[in-house]
């Protein structure tokens, strides 16, 4: 399976400018997976919930319109972050399309830093589907930071995390090799780059996008600053081998009677 993280730098608000820039940048490397980052065509840094929701979309806009066109033509799953407008609500949701036409919904269960006043928390729990030879687990940017996370969709047997992020804090990427080798899953984990300077607070997203494998091979590494595209071929199956040795296994060793508080 060929997996592209595309790694952008959205301009604020330009949602149809963005959505033909992450277009043209999934044309120019044929895959049956891409993951884009969070927030892949809006822009991250919102200042109020009107401006917010002015953003925010449902399933039927124009920009996702575009991306199913583009996830049929170029017959792949596409996963990208976006604002969504659920009547009144408002979620961080990253969404799968399929070119066979189904369709997967995550909404971001741990929310970061202001996105707690724009934001509902998600509601979905963590979503796990097939695609092609693989199972394909969904999680959002700061999703990474809580463990449980990841080995929830490793236990839901995902073999590929697809990782929508708009990273500040400079750790995921690092991050992402233990939680690779601790669950055995690819950890696919694409990021935008850029400065976001709104009223009078500048975020900077730190780029560095990464695939990670189950044995914690860094096989991409995208650049610090600069848009990105990356592929890989992987063998989804690698993910499923959670034996370590004769006596050990990373999900059935595990001891859960003694983890809850
Ligand atoms: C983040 O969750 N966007 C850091």
């Amino acid at each position: 399976m060929k997996i592209t993280l595309v790694q952008n730098h959205p301009v604020f608000g330009d949602k149809a400018g963005n959505v033909a820039r992450l277009v043209a940048a999934m044309e120019s490397s044929p895959s049956d997976l891409y993951v884009l980052p969070e927030m892949a065509y809006s822009g991250y840094q919102f200042t109020s919930v009107e401006e917010t929701r002015s953003l925010a979309e449902d399933l039927g806009s124009s920009s996702i319109d575009a991306l199913r066109a583009a996830s049929r033509r170029l017959d792949a799953c596409v996963v990208f972050g976006f604002p969504e407008r659920a009547g009144n609500l408002l979620y961080n949701s990253s969404l799968a399309l399929l070119p066979d036409g189904k369709e997967y919904l995550y909404r971001k269960t741990h929310l970061f830093y202001k996105e707690k006043l724009f934001f509902s928390p998600g509601d979905t729990g963590f979503k796990v589907f097939d695609f092609r030879n693989a199972k394909i687990g969904i999680a959002i940017c700061f999703d990474w930071f809580f463990p449980e996370s990841f080995r929830t969709l490793a236990l839901k047997g995902a073999d590929i995390v697809a990782h929508s992020s708009n990273l500040v804090l400079p750790y995921c990427q690092r991050a992402d090799f233990a939680a690779a080798v601790q669950n055995k899953v690819f950890i696919a984990t694409a990021n935008r780059v850029g400065t976001e300077q709104r009223e009078a607070e500048a975020l900077t997203f730190t780029g560095g996008s990464v695939l990670v494998s189950p044995k914690g091979e860094y096989l991409l590494e995208g650049p610090r600053e600069k848009e990105a595209v990356l592929s890989a071929d992987i063998d989804p199956a690698a993910a499923r081998v959670k034996r370590l040795n004769p006596w050990n296994d990373a999900l059935d060793d595990r001891r859960p009677e003694f983890y809850d508080l």
